[in-house]
């Protein structure tokens, strides 16, 4: 899809015409440069009650030799937001079929920019699918590129016109998150990550990735990545991409959490499903589609992320159940089971994000499935050892339509992570009971104070648990299916807007 933005009264191809519930008939304002038999046909359908312009409704009229039109609801004027533009938007997408041309113009009755911006985003954003490994079918005629035009007045252009550009940047990088996450695992794991972002790279003057291979990892003390990776044939890796790396200063630093097939361990997971793992990536892929989304925009801030690359494997190389490891930082983990691999990877990547004497630190898991269990497919766990920080994560949620719901970090989860008998914590709770909260309890230990002082103070630190948002959001209108990407968008507004 091609998304422009005009100040033209002219309709191009189809008519797209966002309407408000109860409307009866074409909006004033819209009307310039409409043709009559249109203008006409469109009133008798609201008229009639035909549409009712609920919110996410589309209707689309063919007919008259004057043109055809999709009508999408917005809902009632009075609670219609921002988010009901962007999702009227992703429902046009969502319904664009051939017979709707290659061309759409789309006419708001003084929507205002905030709106129409959304709008265009909600297009671009739900104009995704992944069809990689599908064969080719020269015949598939539901497939068409469009372009589109977002009309506007003189006045508002110019607005418009970059924010339009910026959603552009923004979606490539949900875009990238999404393709990263609904890659096979047979064609996506650590080596592969690292070598795509090692290509990305390299079309940015202002990016520079560095990869710890397993040898590096070894070598460094890096017991978690370690222990999590060398079961598998497929070696685990650390990707570090620095943004803007000479301004000074502290800058956000995003961890992700990269396991790119998750099988359990030896501690093996049950058969049913267990090729959704192949998502157990998603932190990682938000933290490469953030940084897309950042470099896209011609963002001039320092931004570091570290993404803990590793396959969790079955085999006679694999950690076992009951093994005690060293991570990075010096702490000891008896690992009772093999499946709690995401906290062990991450262990060093938070203990890494030290060295970078970031402002603060955010890692992004599919960690555990207690927090689906807590928050089903509506919202990510979201935990901050500072509340202030926590709640600015949660509003640029809200800003941008994606929900992070705050969680509890108590002492008496820590508390249960740390009474190993023969380690200095253990990875996994004394019960199932609370189970993302001992997660995120036992990440919080590795949170490095600043300049590693050992009575200094901890850097401020969230950690969100992704494990019901990265995929299988049955209510997430920009997303049909698979991977979601979600939380690019968030901490984009996060980075840029604050
Ligand atoms: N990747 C899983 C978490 C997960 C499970 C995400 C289901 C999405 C859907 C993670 O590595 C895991 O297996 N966690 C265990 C932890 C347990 C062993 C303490 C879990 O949630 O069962
Ligand atoms: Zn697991
Ligand atoms: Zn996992």
């Amino acid at each position: 899809m091609e998304l422009n933005v005009s100040a033209s009264e002219n309709i191009n191809g189809t008519l797209v015409l966002p309407l408000y519930q109860g409307s009866e008939s074409v909006p004033e304002s819209c009307e310039v440069g409409m043709p009559a038999s249109l203008k006409s046909q469109i009133n008798r359908v609201l008229s009639d009650g035909d549409f009712k312009a609920k919110k996410k409704t589309t209707m689309t009229l063919f007919g008259g030799e004057d043109g055809k039109a999709i009508l999408v609801g917005l809902g009632k004027n009075d609670d219609c937001t921002t988010h009901d533009f962007r999702k009227a938007g992703a429902a046009v997408t969502a319904g664009i079929k051939k017979s709707h041309g290659s061309e759409l113009t789309v006419r708001f009755d003084k929507a205002g920019v905030a709106n129409m911006g959304a709008f265009a985003e909600g297009m671009m954003l739900r104009d995704y699918s992944y069809d990689n490994y599908k064969q080719k079918d020269e015949e598939d005629d539901e497939k068409v590129e469009v372009s589109v035009r977002i009309t506007c007045t003189e006045g508002e252009e110019e607005e418009l016109a970059k924010l339009v550009k910026d959603y552009k940047g923004i979606c490539k990088g949900v875009h990238l998150s999404r393709d990263l996450g609904n890659c096979p695992p047979n064609d996506m794991y650590p080596e592969v990550f690292a070598d795509m972002a090692w290509e990305w790279a390299k079309d940015f003057d202002n990016v520079d990735v560095t990869i710890i291979n397993y040898d590096q990892a070894i070598k460094a003390g890096m017991g978690g990545l370690v222990a999590v990776g060398m079961g598998s044939a497929r070696k685990p890796c650390m990707v570090i991409f620095e943004m803007n790396k000479h301004v000074e200063g502290r800058c956000p630093l995003l961890v992700g959490k990269g396991i790119t097939f998750d099988t359990g361990g030896i501690s093996l997971k049950p058969g049913t499903n267990m090729d959704e793992m192949k998502y157990d990536m998603g932190g990682s892929a938000t933290v490469f589609g953030t940084m897309e989304a950042l470099a896209q925009t011609g963002h001039e801030g320092k931004v570091v992320a570290i993404t803990c690359m590793a396959e969790n494997m079955p085999s006679s190389n694999a950690q076992r159940p009951g093994d005690v490891i060293t991570t990075l930082s010096g702490k000891t983990v008896e690992v009772l089971n093999t499946d709690a691999e995401g906290r062990l990877v991450l262990s060093d990547g938070l203990w890494k994000a030290g060295e970078y004497d970031p402002e603060y630190i955010i890692d992004f898991a599919t960690l555990t499935g207690a927090c689906v269990v807590a928050l089903g497919h509506e919202a990510t766990g979201l935990w901050s050892n500072d509340d202030d920080f926590r709640t600015r994560i949660h509003e640029a949620g809200n800003d941008v339509g994606e929900l992070a719901w705050p969680m509890p970090l108590l002492p008496a989860f820590e508390k249960e992570m740390t009474n190993s008998k023969i380690a200095d914590t253990r990875n996994l709770g004394a019960g199932r009971w609370g189970g993302a909260n001992t997660a995120a309890a036992f990440l919080k230990q590795f949170v490095p104070n600043r300049g590693y002082e050992k009575d200094g103070e901890q850097i401020t630190w969230a950690h969100m648990d992704i494990a019901g948002t990265y995929w299988g959001s049955k209510t997430n209108t920009m997303v049909k299916d698979g991977a979601t990407g979600v939380h690019v968008r968030t901490i984009h507004h996060l980075i840029t807007k604050s």
